[in-house]
């Protein structure tokens, strides 16, 4: 079992934790798609919000593969808050779920992102997200200030009509509001989407 020097660098901080929360209360989802259990501090923060609003039939759908890692942390967390009736944690890498959730037609109204962070996998999460939360709805990130996912995210924002919501107090998570209704780009309007900001 990792020890708490490993969950203080994984796990969301608690001030971000308690953003996570406030957007999750103001949104007011009935399912959530998160991606990345871990120590489940974002996933206690988001069962929390669930609670609060309430809505029956609220689910909120968990993607790790690896929380055996972790000696089910995670879910123990949620289990000891009392939230784990209303979540379902799938454990399998996102890039291979979330496929099959758009092929069960699964519909959510926010997604938090805090799973993998090598480009490649945060962009095919992201493209699958982009089917499964409705349009309209909220995709949150965790750790945009790394590359791999900040160019990710970028080419949703320059191609595909995603807008950054802002957030009103200081936090690292980043928060994107989708067309409704969706837009499908064509091919020959691809905007490049280098995270400096230079086009090749
Ligand atoms: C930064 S941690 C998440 C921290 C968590 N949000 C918390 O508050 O404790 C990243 C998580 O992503 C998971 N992960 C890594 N690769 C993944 C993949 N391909 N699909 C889904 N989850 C993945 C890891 O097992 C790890 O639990």
């Amino acid at each position: 079992m990792p020890g708490d020097a490993d969950r203080e660098r994984i796990t969301l901080p608690d001030e971000d934790c308690a953003v996570l929360r406030d957007l999750m209360l103001a949104e007011e989802p009935r399912v959530v798609i998160e991606i990345g259990l871990a120590y489940g501090s974002s996933a206690v923060a988001i069962g929390e919000a669930l609670h609060a609003i309430g809505v029956p039939g609220a689910r909120h759908v968990i993607v790790d593969p690896f929380q055996n890692q972790f000696a089910d942390a995670g879910w123990s967390a949620l289990v000891a808050a009392g939230l784990a009736d209303r979540c379902t944690l799938l454990r399998e890498r996102s890039q291979l779920a979330l496929p099959r959730l758009v092929q069960e037609s699964l519909v959510a109204d926010a997604a938090f992102v805090d799973g993998s962070h090598i480009f490649h996998n945060v962009f095919v999460d992201l493209v699958h997200l982009r089917e499964l939360v409705r349009p309209g709805g909220l995709v949150v990130l965790d750790d945009c200030e790394w590359p791999s996912v900040a160019t990710a995210v970028r080419y949703f924002e320059r191609n595909t009509g995603w807008r950054a919501q802002a957030i009103d107090r200081p936090t690292r998570l980043r928060a994107f509001r989708l067309p409704d209704p969706r837009v499908e780009p064509s091919f020959d309007s691809f905007v490049p989407f280098g995270s400096d900001g230079t086009e090749p």
